[in-house]
This record gives structure tokens, sequence and C-alpha cells, in this order.
């Protein structure tokens, strides 16, 4: 079929994500394989945000091809209540290299649906109502994680559930508490954490979820100050912490878990995206033993169909296998400090670029229209300038893709991208970025 054809019957029954739809106009894509995608007319570009930040191995891995197809010729699904090989490697594997003791998996479609049940396994393990979460966060889509999310997506699912409570974390880039050092941020946020735990009651508050480093809110990191603190907040008070690791996981920012980077061990994480890399859906949500003892003689009261899909649970295993065998956490960690460093350079000819930051093969620039104030170019929540829209078509013209919104650009390239492939990507991206620099007149 061409592409005409296809984009015809797609514009006609297909409903897309977040988006008025009279306003879509996808690029149709046919295959990919490794760090590339092609369309329907042969055109290739650089996957260079992974998907939609979960393709961490890479497009058409053949180790990961051929375990699905063994899997699916064997066994594609078995009830919940069966046991299966995949479903019991996975989460022995998981356990592997999970931090401390969060050796206990409970597998779901998604990352909204680890988040879920992990809502329901906090307040059932504290007895206690209350969700801690940030301004600057996402969650995911459905009831309680749309809730817990801070961004705008939210307010069109408001009320939401009961009991979710929102806190700032530090932003260096734009402190809401005035810190003039990153320190200051963390300590600032922290302060104003505490005080809030203290108003609100700290034995009504059953978890703080957070993502280690924020995701689709602009790769925001925090310090050492800030999550040691966070963990601390918790034990004083009893309050449990979760790691949604959905998007910093799996290698993304340069070690197994994001959270690592804090030396911080969390009482949940809430997993998905790279633990399959896409090749098929699955999440996972993991207990430390605190959690898994509670539950041995209390029910958990939660279930999916799909949870512990077989044919998912075999792409998981095939994928923690390529992490290891090719070093792609390492890679994230050595490449991504080399891609951060090309990134810090489009600074000296572009006035947009406000900041750059990043961690592991995970960065984001951040557009400013006047770099001495740091005022926004877009702003938030706001096109005030058709920033990212005109951005991204800029950079998909010229073969790359990649995700943007408002001020932020989002770079995630699968994580066997070599130095030259970078070196690719980033000369598209600093063409590209004079297009964004007009803007500021
Ligand atoms: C941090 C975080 N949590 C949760 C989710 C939701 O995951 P899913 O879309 O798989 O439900 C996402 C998705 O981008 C995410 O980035």
């Amino acid at each position: 079929m061409d592409t005409k054809a296809i984009k015809e019957m797609d514009r006609a029954h297909v409903i897309y994500s977040w988006a008025a739809q009279g306003t879509v106009d996808p690029i149709i894509m046919d295959r990919a394989e490794g760090i590339y995608q092609w369309d329907t007319d042969g055109k290739r570009y650089i996957d260079f945000c992974s998907g939609l930040l979960n393709i961490n191995i890479g497009h058409g891995n053949r180790h990961v091809l051929d375990a699905m197809k063994a899997q699916a010729e064997k066994l594609c699904y078995v009830g919940t209540m069966f046991g299966s090989e995949p479903k019991a490697r996975l989460a022995k594997m998981i356990s592997e290299v999970t931090p401390g003791d969060l050796d206990y998996s409970f597998f779901t479609n998604g990352g909204a649906e680890a988040i879920e049940n992990a809502i329901k396994a906090v307040r059932m393990f504290t007895g206690r109502h209350k969700i801690y979460s940030r301004w600057r966060s996402y969650h995911g889509a459905t009831a309680g994680a749309i809730t817990l999310t801070g961004d705008p997506r939210r307010w069109a699912a408001e009320p939401g559930i009961p009991g979710a409570v929102k806190f700032f974390g530090p932003y260096p880039y734009r402190d809401p508490f005035g810190g003039k050092t990153e320190e200051e941020t963390n300590q600032k946020a922290l302060d104003a954490l505490k005080t809030q735990v203290m108003l609100d009651g700290p034995k009504t508050i059953a978890a703080i979820f957070l993502e280690p480093i924020v995701g689709t809110n602009g790769i925001i990191i925090p310090g050492k100050t800030f999550m040691q603190g966070v963990r601390q907040i918790c034990d004083e008070n009893g309050i449990l912490l979760v790691a949604d690791e959905t998007m910093a996981g799996w290698g993304r920012a340069g070690k197994w878990f994001g959270i690592e980077h804090f030396d911080v061990v969390p009482d949940i994480i809430t997993t998905a995206k790279g633990l399959t890399s896409g090749y098929v859906q699955l999440g996972a949500m993991i207990w430390n033993k605190k959690l898994w003892d509670y539950f041995q003689d209390h029910p958990f009261v939660g279930g999916l169909t799909y949870g512990g899909h077989a044919l998912g649970c075999a792409t998981g295993i095939a994928n923690i296998e390529v992490y290891r065998k090719e070093g792609l956490i390492e890679n994230s960690a050595e490449n991504g400090a080399y891609m951060l460093n090309k990134l810090e350079a489009l600074k000296e000819n572009h006035p947009c670029v406000g900041d750059v930051r990043g961690k592991g093969l995970w960065a984001a620039i951040e557009f400013t229209s006047d770099r001495a104030t740091k005022a926004p170019l877009a702003g938030f929540n706001n096109s005030i300038q058709n920033v990212a829209p005109d951005f991204v078509k800029k950079l998909a013209e010229l073969g790359l893709t990649l995700f943007a919104k408002w001020d932020f650009v989002f770079i995630a390239p699968p994580l066997i991208i070599t130095k030259e492939q970078i070196d690719d990507a980033v000369g598209i991206i600093d063409e590209a970025l004079y297009v964004v620099d007009k803007k500021i007149t």
C-alpha cells in the first residue's frame, strides 16, 4: 500500500494520544534496524529518542527476535494463576540487577499499571492513604497514575483519585525556592518537603513516589542531598519510597536503575519501557523484602489478565541478556558523557540553548529567549512561539526523529549508539537549532 493510501486510512480511523485529532499528520514508519527507522517512502531517520524512550537495545535485535519466536511457538500466554519458566526466570534476573533487596516482581503491561498496583500496595501495607509526588512529574495515563502526575496531562483527569498530594523537587535551572547553587537548590527543596510532611501529618502518608531523574518534565536531575533526605524522611515516619524507573531504568541514565546515582534504595521500583525495549509490552512493580514478607499472610488485591505474559517475560529475559552481553549499561555511561559534551558545545552557536543536562544516553536541551535572564521561549504548557513542532519538523526533514515539547528537547538514543553516530545526530540538531534561534528575534 502506498504512503498516501495508508495515511488516508490512518486519518480516517486512528485516534492519536494527547492531540487534537485534526492537527495530527504522522510520518508513516515502515521498518527499523539498530538506531535507524525508515518511512514508507524509504527515507531513513536516526531514532534519537528510542521510540518513546523505550527501545533501549535498538531496533531489530536478532537475539531478542529469536527468543520471542521460540517462546511464541511454545507458549504465548498462560493464566496468571499458573507459573511459567519465563516468568520465574525473568523475576530472578530482575532481582540480580535491582539494588538492595528489591527481589520480587509483579508483572504488568506497562508503566502506568505498575504505578496503579504500587498505589494499592503502599496503601494496603501502611494502612494510610496519602500519596506524595512531585509537581514536575509524569507517572502514566491511568486514573491513579495521572492523578500522581504533576504536569498538565493531569488536568483533564481531575479531580482524580483521593489522597494525592504534590510537592516541589529541586530544579537547579529554575529553582522555585531561589537557590543559587545546586546544593542550595537541593537543600531548600528538602527543607520545604520536611515542613510540608510535618504540617500534613507524617503518619497519614503512605508513600512518596518519584522519578529518580525527572523524565518528560525536563530531565531534571536531583542531588544526593535531596534524594537521601527523602529516604530519611520516609524512614523516620514509616513512609514508603517508590522509585518510578519506567524511563530512568534499564541503562537509560548510565546505570541499571536511575536511583543508583544517589546511593538510595527505594522500597518499591515501578518500571516498563527498557524492560523489553518495546519489542512487546511489559512492566513490573518490584518489592523489597519488607513488602514481600507482609504480603505472605495478607492478600495482595491486584491482578491483570496479561500479568506475567509468557511472551513478554521471554522478551524481558532476552533483553537483559543483551544489556549484559553487549555492555549497554556501560556504553550508556561512556557514550552518554561524550554526547553531553557535544550537546553542551551547541551553546556556542545557538543563543536559544539555555541549559543542557543529562545522565547516560539521556539528555535535554532547555530553550530560552534570553540566556542572561533564563526567560522561557515557548513557556510552560504554552505555545506562544511554535518552537517544538517547528524544530521537530526541521529535524525530520534532515533525517532525525526525537520528542520535544514546550522548551524541552528530549534526547535518548538507543544504548547501542556509537560515537560516530552521535556526531552525525548532533550535527543534524546543530543545523535544526537555527530554526529556533530565529524565533528569539
Ligand atoms: C516515569 C514514567 N512513569 C510512567 C509512565 C507510563 O508508562 P506507560 O506509558 O507504559 O503506561 C511513563 C511513560 O512515559 C513514564 O515516563
